[in-house]
């Protein structure tokens, strides 16, 4: 596997209007020389409407991709009010949020819904941020491993091995995102606890030479100053940022602390 490190930014559904939306890109873009020449894959991941917007004032930056927190599972047809994965193809978008907890909180999203829109989005040619992590009370109770494990049991039944490398994980621990107010957030060692789970798993499911080509992020309250014990410590792969994602100078600083700056 390459060593690449990957930050992801999902903006979750905030800077609602459009001078904020504005406002963000214009302080983002100061940084535009610099973000260009990284070797950290940017991806970023405005609300749906804004998507569009993002491809074109994006497209000629090469590190910097641009993705959905949610499409249907359906590629077309009469759903009225769904999202098509095919349309963000189409205009050049690469990557898809998917297994979110807000998503199943909020928008009653399953496990088996997820693995439909895992398979949806693969078939168009898309990639997955897929979110797996366990919440509150399974952590309490020790069973952070068997929710990892059913939770990727779900979603890869039936995913295609040759799209692997096209997937990238992401471990979530509910507990830990910004929102939730965690007191404690997770140590390097729970990171990398959770890490080798899902490496055994994907190991066990796959063979090694398919299992490291696959990357494994983490997320749950990533700013500037944890993003290195996580990347580093921690060994992640990189990181899914929500809040912190939503100040462009914070944003910043947490990919060159990812580029070892
Ligand atoms: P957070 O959100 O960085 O605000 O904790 C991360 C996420 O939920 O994707």
């Amino acid at each position: 596997m390459d060593n690449q490190k990957i930050v992801v930014a999902n903006f979750k559904m905030n800077l609602v209007l459009k001078f904020e939306i504005e406002n963000w890109l214009k302080n983002f873009l100061k940084y535009k020389q610099e973000l260009s020449s990284v070797n950290t894959r940017i991806i970023l991941i405005p609300s749906a409407l804004n998507a569009l917007q993002f491809i074109e004032k994006f497209k000629n930056i090469k590190t910097i991709f641009i993705g959905l927190q949610n499409v249907f599972w359906e590629r077309k047809g009469s759903f009225t009010g769904g999202v098509s994965s095919a349309t963000l193809k189409s205009y050049s978008g690469e990557y898809v949020i998917l297994g979110h907890s807000e998503r199943k909180k909020y928008f009653g999203e399953t496990e088996e819904i997820v693995a439909l829109k895992l398979q949806n989005i693969t078939k168009v040619g898309l990639k997955g941020v897929l979110c797996v992590g366990e919440d509150i009370m399974e952590k309490k109770n020790d069973l952070t491993k068997q929710s990892l494990v059913r939770q990727l049991d779900v979603y890869l039944n039936n995913f295609p091995q040759g799209q692997l490398n096209k997937l990238l994980i992401c471990y979530e621990p509910i507990w830990a995102i910004s929102t939730n107010k965690p007191t404690n957030p997770p140590t390097a060692d729970e990171i990398m606890t959770a890490k080798l789970i899902i490496k055994k798993f994907l190991v066990e499911r796959y063979g090694i030479n398919l299992a490291e080509k696959i990357k494994i992020l983490y997320g749950g309250s990533v700013n500037q100053r944890n993003v290195e014990e996580i990347c580093f410590s921690a060994g992640m792969d990189g990181v899914l940022v929500g809040k912190a994602s939503l100040v462009p100078a914070e944003l910043v600083g947490i990919i060159r602390k990812v580029e070892g700056k």
